[in-house]
């Protein structure tokens, strides 16, 4: 028989009077009439046990660090609640204000950038939400590269001019252009270390000496690089964001961002980051920081794997061309040796990210992802897996035909992210896969 929520039993309490079993009145019902009452036995047990469970000690120290999920903190006193809420004292109040995990993670991620400060949000959104929130005031310009991530160019363009924010958008690797955008005295500039999906490479020294020169803060996404492939604070950024959903934390297992940089504003930040809701979870950050752990390991496999399948790629007849900074013929080759770190051979790490273009065009693209067995179509990156995007269809499905072409971006453009397999497995899928595609 089917039993109906809404229906009322015959022998139900009127509603919002709940009583015991036995027919005497329950605490709650006490709460109702306001009637003190020594708490029973059961009573006291059920609040002793409550006590108890946030009655702890840890002895010694932990191996690892542990996941503090509180969402408020006890207060010693009214002053000490004070002296907590105005930073006079050290320690926390409210989750959202800041916990111990985003603190262990941003401390990471301080040292990896050699910032003076970290700060951790919800995601890599979150975090240019954090960074242009901290810092534009209505009528600002905003020097915008062309070629963001598209829901950074949609933060920047479209959502922006809501707030009375005037972005320029700018092909950053044209001299005359930049030069016209910065006669426009720009506030604040935005551009990616590594840009998707032609890895066109930010000349972050200069973009910085030209930001500075006109008094406007640059902010260099890093997220296709990683600070072990570049570090942009180094070359003048006056900050970076990292997306830690992505190679830095490397498994594919949560959504994060961060930001590093100098010590100026950063109480603004900070602020921002939890008036506007932009904060991680403990959860999240605990994740992250034990994928940090393996970061050099996993940029070391996956930037040398990607390397040889640049190389492979350039040999193979179904290519009509390979972009990857790491091949001499790469309009920003020299630009990368110069900017990005080398392994502990020496060898440059030109970044996980490999972008070819077929000569089959969609069909050829289409051919290749539905018949890979081993590497899943997945438009992200930075995965342990060595996954494939089409930049056509996914992240720059929104652009015009002709702004796409003017990107480098055709129905034959597929984006590989290279994972921590090993190399001789990737390369061989890869290759078993572009031969069966048409080479004219
Ligand atoms: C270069 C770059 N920056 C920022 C982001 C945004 O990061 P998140 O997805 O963590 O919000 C992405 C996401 O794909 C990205 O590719």
């Amino acid at each position: 028989m089917s039993h109906r929520f809404d229906e009322p039993e015959s022998n139900q309490p009127p509603r919002g009077l709940p009583s015991s079993e036995d027919g005497n009145p329950t605490s709650d019902e006490a709460a109702v009439t306001g009637a003190r009452r020594p708490p029973t036995a059961a009573e006291q047990r059920e609040a002793a046990c409550l006590r108890a469970a946030s009655n702890f000690t840890v002895t010694g120290l932990p191996a690892v660090p542990p996941i503090v999920p509180a969402a408020v903190w006890e207060c010693e006193s009214t002053e000490h609640a004070d002296a907590l809420l105005s930073h006079a004292a050290p320690g926390y109040v409210y989750q959202r204000d800041g916990h111990p995990n985003a603190d262990w993670l941003a401390e990471h991620i301080r040292l990896l950038h050699g910032a003076e400060n970290a700060a951790v949000t919800s995601s890599g959104m979150a975090a240019l939400s954090a960074w242009l929130l901290a810092h534009a005031k209505t009528g600002d310009r905003l020097f915008v590269s062309s070629q963001l991530y598209g829901r950074s160019l949609l933060l920047l363009d479209q959502e922006a001019r809501r707030w009375g924010l005037e972005p320029i958008i700018v092909d950053v690797t044209d001299p005359a252009a930049r030069q016209a955008a910065w006669a426009r005295r720009p506030a604040l500039a935005v551009v990616e270390t590594i840009a998707n999906p032609c890895l066109r490479v930010a000349d972050v020294p200069r973009l910085a000496e030209e930001a500075h020169a006109v008094g406007a803060r640059l902010l260099v996404d890093n997220t296709f690089a990683t600070p072990l492939v570049c570090q942009p604070l180094g070359w003048g950024a006056d900050e970076v964001l990292e997306s830690l959903s992505k190679l830095m934390n490397g498994h594919g297992d949560l959504m994060l961002g961060a930001l590093a940089g100098r010590g100026d504003h950063w109480d603004r930040i900070e602020q921002t980051i939890s008036t506007w809701g932009l904060a991680s979870g403990p959860w999240e950050a605990w994740l992250a920081q034990r994928g940090l752990g393996t970061l050099g390991l996993r940029v070391a496999r996956a930037c040398r794997t990607a390397s040889e399948l640049a190389i492979a790629s350039t040999r193979h007849p179904a290519i009509a061309r390979v972009d990857f900074p790491g091949l001499a013929q790469h309009p920003d080759h020299e630009l990368a040796c110069r900017l990005f770190s080398t392994d502990d051979q020496g060898n440059t790490l030109f970044g996980h990210v490999v972008t070819v273009h077929l000569k089959g065009g969609r069909a050829a693209a289409d051919r290749l992802i539905a018949e890979s067995s081993h590497f899943p179509f997945c438009p992200s990156l930075g995965e342990l897996r060595t996954t494939l995007s089409h930049p056509q269809s996914t992240s720059h499905r929104g652009l015009t035909e002709p702004a796409r072409e003017s990107l480098g971006i055709g129905g034959g453009t597929v984006r590989i992210s290279v994972g921590i397999e090993p190399t001789a497995w990737v390369l061989d899928g890869w290759l078993a896969g572009l031969d069966r595609l048409p080479t004219n």
